[in-house]
């Protein structure tokens, strides 16, 4: 039997990056998944289910969850690791790059996270696992409004393990270090090259290293660990 045999998960940003390799981690362990990302799917499996939804937008988060729902009566794992960044001083970001920052890394899990335990409350048994930064750690320049929606994903992680406790839904945080994807493509090479670097861990994060914690937060041994954070790279 694999791992994620017969579970049901949720994914977001399941096209591309870390919610991609998560997907299929998941779809490998013989899990049925439901991704939702802005754009058309780009997982070809039988047993992955994609919803385009633009969760900056309550209302298309409200939405998906109708497609959730008649999808499956129930979610065991959801994974958010959909979010934006944009990279800039606080003198000259745009507002509107601020928003959508707030919006798809701090609204949107919150949405997400309820409408999935809604789901969970059913079996009584639920696992949330939320994406977050070595930002908030390394409080870099430039990433003033990011870091502080990652710092905020662990605060709203936290009180939602209280919350859900009853339900027998726990509730964690990944803050992961640096990998290659679209994400860190928008910085510059020198300052990445810089962060890794002055990690104690000095390299990047490997698809293991991020789905080893993944496992960790996600397995049935697990239900006593809630609210808690794993930074990878050695930060603590
Ligand atoms: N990569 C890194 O080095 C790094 C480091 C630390 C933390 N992280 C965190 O890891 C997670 C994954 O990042 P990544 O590097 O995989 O990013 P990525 O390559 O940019 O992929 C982001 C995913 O999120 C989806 N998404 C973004 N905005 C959305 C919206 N409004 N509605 C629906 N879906 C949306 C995208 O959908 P589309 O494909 O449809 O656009 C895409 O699938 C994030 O939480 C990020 O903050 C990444």
């Amino acid at each position: 039997m694999s791992a994620y045999d017969s579970h049901l998960v949720l994914v977001t940003g399941s096209r591309r990056g870390v919610g991609k390799l998560l997907t299929e981690h998941f779809l490998a362990g013989g899990a049925r998944v439901v991704g939702i990302a802005r754009g058309a799917s780009t997982i070809d499996h039988e047993a992955y289910f994609h919803i385009s939804a633009d969760l900056a937008n309550p209302a298309a988060v409200a939405d998906a969850f109708k497609q959730v729902r008649a999808l499956t009566p129930s979610l065991d794992i959801v994974v958010n690791s959909a979010a934006v960044l944009t990279s800039q001083y606080a003198l000259i970001m745009p507002a509107a790059s601020a928003e959508e920052m707030v919006q798809v890394n701090l609204l949107a899990p919150f949405l997400v996270s309820r409408e999935a335990a809604k789901m969970m409350r059913a079996r009584k048994w639920g696992r949330i696992i939320n994406v977050s930064s070595m930002a908030v750690r390394l409080e870099p320049i430039g990433d003033s409004m990011y870091a502080a929606t990652k710092a905020g994903l662990t605060t709203l992680t936290n009180i939602l393990a209280k919350e859900l406790a009853p339900l027998n839904i726990t509730c964690n945080t990944l803050g992961i270090s640096a990998i290659e994807t679209d994400m860190l493509k928008k910085l510059p090479g020198d300052k990445v090259a810089a962060v890794v670097s002055g990690l104690p861990l000095p390299r990047m994060a490997t698809p293991n290293d991020i789905c080893n914690v993944i496992d960790f937060f996600a397995s049935p041994r697990s239900g006593y660990i809630s609210a808690q954070t794993i930074y990878l790279g050695g930060l603590s």
